[in-house]
């Protein structure tokens, strides 16, 4: 039995072919865990607020000196990382766009990477902290980026992958949904990709 956390960046809801993606791996851990639970964060449902003063205020601040504003900006960060400490398995479905991530994902990011919560500096460099958790990623792209020539304009699977970790969220396997802009090949774009899952 599994928790997955499940996080959906497309604003696209049921149209959406990563958030698809993510359904069918989804449920091949079920498939694999019988009793596996999931809880979703649509980050379009419940956006996270971009990082602000008050934000990087709280995050650094100890917890005795909380004021009443810096508790509730902190809150966010606080729920979206018990979210993810309290998972076996985290997956993340998010459409590529402009290149990158929306900024959806990008805000829900800069809450959850906090020094001395989810990583820390030591001599040797950067520590990620969030340990023995599997991650999934489900990619949709209007296009190619698997391969050549557009291989190195992808900036959207090199980066989650470096966040993550960064976290030392290093168990990490990637799908993708590619072509999915090439007028009538979405659906068969996707039934090639749901067959590349594997656990
Ligand atoms: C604002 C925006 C930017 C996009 N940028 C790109 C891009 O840089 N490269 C690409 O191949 N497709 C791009 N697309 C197409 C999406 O990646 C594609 O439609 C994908 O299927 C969206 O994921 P979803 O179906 O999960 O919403 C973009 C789409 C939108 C709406």
């Amino acid at each position: 039995m599994k928790k997955i956390l499940n996080i959906i960046a497309s604003p696209r809801a049921d149209e959406s072919f990563s958030s698809k993606l993510g359904y069918a791996i989804i449920e091949q851990i079920k498939e694999a865990n019988p009793g596996s639970t999931v809880q979703t964060r649509d980050l379009n449902l419940t956006p996270f607020p971009h990082v602000e003063v008050v934000h990087l205020a709280a995050f650094y601040a100890p917890e005795d000196s909380y004021t009443p504003e810096s508790k509730a900006a902190v809150q966010h960060s606080n729920e979206a990382i018990q979210e993810i400490m309290d998972a076996d398995i985290l997956l993340i479905s998010t459409p590529m766009w402009n290149f990158s991530i929306p900024s959806v994902l990008k805000a829900w990011i800069d809450h959850i990477a906090r020094a001395g919560v989810t990583f820390q500096y030591s001599e040797k460099g950067p520590v990620g902290l969030i340990k023995g958790k599997k991650v999934y990623i489900a990619l949709a792209s209007g296009s190619f980026y698997s391969a050549e020539p557009a291989q190195s304009l992808d900036f959207a699977a090199p980066y989650l992958k470096t966040f993550l970790g960064f976290l030392g969220l290093t168990d990490l396997s990637l799908f993708r949904v590619e072509g999915t802009g090439i007028p009538g090949a979405g659906d068969i774009s996707l039934e090639k990709a749901i067959a590349t899952i594997v656990l």
